[in-house]
């Protein structure tokens, strides 16, 4: 009898007679001993010399056979890279955390590369007393940790009318989830004194794009983090070092990169980016405005457009990422008949609100073609909808804030493809 180091077979009997197909090659994921796999039997060229010392890598790099794992863009998506979009690599990503160097980027002038000894945020408009910081006064006010997703409000935009790019790092790939270091803006607001009137800010970026965006006073002094850590060490200059806003749950616009201005105000600027931009217009010529928080979304990762099904029939794990700007995701039902039939998916990791949310789904496949999709429930209740179902509501002419069941076609021999089920 051979032995298997994968998980266990539906049946027995499956298995056996799997392994007998296979000639003994491969069962329900695990090579059976019998084979003489050279790859266990032989001493490899690694173990045959010394690897390099400690200080060789002194700031690590993954592994040169994961150099496949990088942000990529959709050149024809934009006339120039200057302000323009990347895309995290979702399908190569497990748990929760996006790395550093994969957080996707979206610049409307490039990269600002802010020297830290120059870095100034000025807080003024309707407050007692206007106020400069240096990054070393921000880093006096009381720190806080919290692991937020951010989302671009144009994530998904391109499958609003249909099917079109083809893997999840380009339709679902605006989005990252890294744990923030920083200090509540409130504490900010407070030292500057916020006048009576005061009802808005402004916040603004230093980089030539000169990003501003208008927040409510309420949300600025609920959540908001002014950040200049992620995940443990300083932001990366894509993600606006050395300090950028952290705005939970909303729209990632609103997520000003290399902060340098609050301006209080008594209403809204209605600035470029939330009238012609980040604006949604309906089937009737109106525009839904200030559409800020981002709705309950879904997404399967493995398998997908760049991550097929490479084992064949058998025992498959099937992972996805779930996300809500309104709290946490307690379920996510996943169907492999094109929502004829669902099924609850087992949610692992941290739950934590405004945060993405891993779930697997595990099922013995039988090889036959699938029409993957997965369904997000967050904790208002809130059911992520079907495309057909948002574009019942908000016309054809959307490109923000799709948040439509995903769907994947499998084929027999594993490749999967985008395509829509409504
Ligand atoms: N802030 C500044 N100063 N300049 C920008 O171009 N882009 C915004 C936002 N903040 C932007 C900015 C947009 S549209 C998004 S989606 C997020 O930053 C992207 O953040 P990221 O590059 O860390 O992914
Ligand atoms: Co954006």
């Amino acid at each position: 009898m051979t032995e298997s180091n994968g998980p266990p077979p539906t049946t027995r009997r499956r298995f056996l007679t799997a392994s007998l197909l296979a000639g003994g090659a491969m069962a329900a994921g695990g090579r059976a001993q019998a084979a003489g796999d050279p790859a266990i039997l032989e001493v490899q060229p690694w173990a045959q010399v010394l690897g390099e010392g400690v200080d060789a890598r002194p700031y690590g790099t993954p592994s040169q056979f994961e150099s496949h794992v990088v942000r990529r863009n959709v050149p024809w998506l934009t006339a120039d890279p200057i302000s323009s979009v990347n895309f995290t690599p979702l399908h190569e990503l497990d748990g929760i955390i996006t790395p550093n160097g994969l957080c996707f980027e979206r610049h409307h002038a490039g990269i600002a590369e802010v020297e830290p000894a120059q870095y100034r945020l000025m807080i003024n408009g309707l407050v007692e007393k206007p106020i400069v910081f240096t990054l070393e006064d921000l880093k006096r006010f009381p720190r806080e940790n919290h692991i937020y997703f951010l989302e671009c409000a144009a994530n998904s935009g391109m499958e609003w009318r249909g099917a079109q790019l083809n893997g999840c790092q380009f339709t679902h790939g605006m989005v990252h989830n890294v744990m923030y270091t920083g200090v509540r803006l409130r504490h900010l607001l407070e030292r500057a004194g916020v006048r009576t009137n005061g009802k808005w800010v402004l916040a603004e970026g230093a980089d030539a794009s000169a990003m501003t965006r208008s927040i409510p006073m309420e949300k600025a002094l609920d959540d908001c983090l002014v950040a200049f850590k992620m995940n443990g060490e300083a932001l990366r200059p894509e993600q606006g070092y050395p300090v950028r806003l952290v705005v939970p749950g909303w729209e990632g616009n609103m997520w000003v990169k290399w902060l340098r201005r609050i301006e209080v105000g008594d209403e809204p600027w209605h600035h470029r980016e939330e009238t012609s931009k980040y604006t949604d217009l309906l089937a009737d010529g109106r525009a839904r405005r200030f559409t800020w928080v981002m709705d309950a979304k879904s997404v399967i990762t493995n398998p997908s457009p760049q991550a097929p099904i490479t084992h064949g029939r058998g025992h498959t794990v099937i992972t996805g990422l779930a996300w809500s700007g309104r709290g946490t995701i307690p379920r996510v039902d996943v169907t492999l008949d094109g929502g004829k039939n669902w099924r609850q998916a087992r949610m692992d990791g941290p739950s934590l609100p405004m945060s993405l949310h891993r779930f697997y789904f595990e099922f013995d496949w039988d090889g036959r073609p699938l029409l993957l999709q997965s369904r997000a429930h967050d904790s208002t209740g809130y059911v992520q909808p079907t495309k057909d179902e948002l574009r019942q509501v908000r016309g054809e002419n959307s490109i923000y804030h799709n948040n439509g069941i995903q769907t994947w076609y499998v084929n027999e021999k594993g490749a999967a493809e985008n395509v829509e089920v409504s």
